[in-house]
């Protein structure tokens, strides 16, 4: 089974999917960490974030693993260095390459194969598994996001982080669109365990439709 966690920065997606796989033993499958992880290694490098061919030739050159919060991306352990304000400001200047985005989904479809896993990302629903068995669309109110990342990313205030959210929810939103057949959740005023539960619900009445 195949669960598609979709949303903007701050809903909630990586939370509640890393603990819905944890409840129902599937793996955890963040994209956006491959796009970071590819993010890092061009900055590394040097390579121009505008140039898509280059771009395009690290991600064909360069797998990304995604193991938990460890991600390795030629022979680089950058699990907590793909996490910060910087890469937050620039990885949508990477993920907008349409040569980028084609490597790296079809990777994920890839993986997606393995069997059971929550996947993690914008376009999961829509483009990478639209087959998908439960499609979810987090989203929570631009304060509440905001707020969240505040505990993800001390050091920097509630108004630059407000900031840095709105740009790039503009930069995000041709990746972003929820898939017609995906259940909205509004995680303003949820819990993380009400919204597991939710979809976990969602999960179980799927399972048992699918039986004979
Ligand atoms: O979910 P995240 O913040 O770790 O994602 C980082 C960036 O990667 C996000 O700004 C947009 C991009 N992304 C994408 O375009 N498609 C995905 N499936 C996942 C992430």
């Amino acid at each position: 089974m195949i669960i598609a966690i979709d949303g903007p920065a701050g809903a909630g997606k990586s939370t509640v999917a890393r603990l819905l796989a944890k409840r129902l033993g599937f793996r955890y499958l963040d994209t956006g960490a491959m796009y970071r992880a590819l993010t890092w290694l061009a900055l590394e490098r040097g390579v121009s974030l505008d140039d898509a061919d280059a771009l395009a030739g690290l991600a064909r050159a360069h797998d990304v693993t995604v193991d938990g919060d460890s991600v390795e991306i030629a022979g680089h352990e950058i699990g907590a260095a793909i996490r910060t304000v910087e890469i937050d400001r620039v990885v949508s200047s990477v993920a907008r390459h349409d040569q980028v985005r084609e490597i790296l989904r079809e990777r994920q479809r890839t993986l997606a194969a393995e069997g059971d896993a929550v996947m993690e990302g914008r376009d999961i629903g829509m483009v990478v598994c639209p087959d998908a068995d439960v499609k979810i669309f987090l989203t929570a109110d631009p304060e509440e996001r905001a707020r969240r990342r505040t505990d993800e990313r001390p050091g920097l205030g509630a108004d630059a982080l407000a900031t840095d959210l709105r740009l790039r929810d503009r930069r995000d939103a041709k990746q972003l669109e929820a898939a017609p057949d995906a259940e909205r959740i509004d995680t303003t005023h949820l819990g993380i365990e009400d919204v597991v539960g939710r979809i976990e619900a969602l999960a179980a009445a799927r399972a048992a439709e699918a039986k004979p």
